[in-house]
């Protein structure tokens, strides 16, 4: 079975994008709290409200990262990288698809303890995918593939 981080450095800031960073985080930090409680094994949360939010924020995240602006630029000056995207934006619907399904799970069991662990994987894989994200970026700026304008 795949480690987790601890809770400590698994909810940590997103990374995301300037724009959507300050609410994304926000929102991150209330999955925090939520997974706290339901670790705790507390019923006095609302995983649905708090994982609506998560997946509203994702959503335009995800949708900001695919625009023109961000990865179509990026694509445009690395074109070597451009399957390197497609696998990140793969990887935001395969996350909105399993966000969908721990929001189905939070509909069927209500706040129960059993969302605890889920809820911590769907975060670590979210941060695991951003990481990949900047990796890609970084190989942009450091890496001359011979293909960009420089
Ligand atoms: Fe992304």
């Amino acid at each position: 079975m795949e480690q987790i981080a601890t809770v400590s450095t698994l909810f940590m800031p997103s990374g995301a994008g300037p724009s959507v960073r300050g609410r994304l985080d926000a929102t991150l930090l209330e999955v925090a709290e939520l997974y706290t409680a339901l670790a705790a094994g507390r019923t006095d949360v609302d995983p649905s409200g708090v994982l609506s939010a998560l997946r509203v924020d994702l959503e335009l995240h995800f949708a900001l990262e695919e625009g023109d602006a961000y990865f179509g630029a990026f694509v445009r000056d690395r074109p070597g990288l451009a399957h390197g995207v497609a696998e990140l934006c793969e990887e935001h619907t395969v996350m909105l698809e399993r966000l969908d399904g721990l929001r189905a799970m939070v509909t069927a069991l209500g706040p129960s303890p059993e969302l605890a662990e889920p809820t911590a994987r769907f975060v670590q894989a979210f941060h695991d995918h951003e990481h990949k994200e900047a990796d890609l970026m970084q190989e942009a700026v450091l890496r001359d593939d011979g293909t960009g304008p420089d």
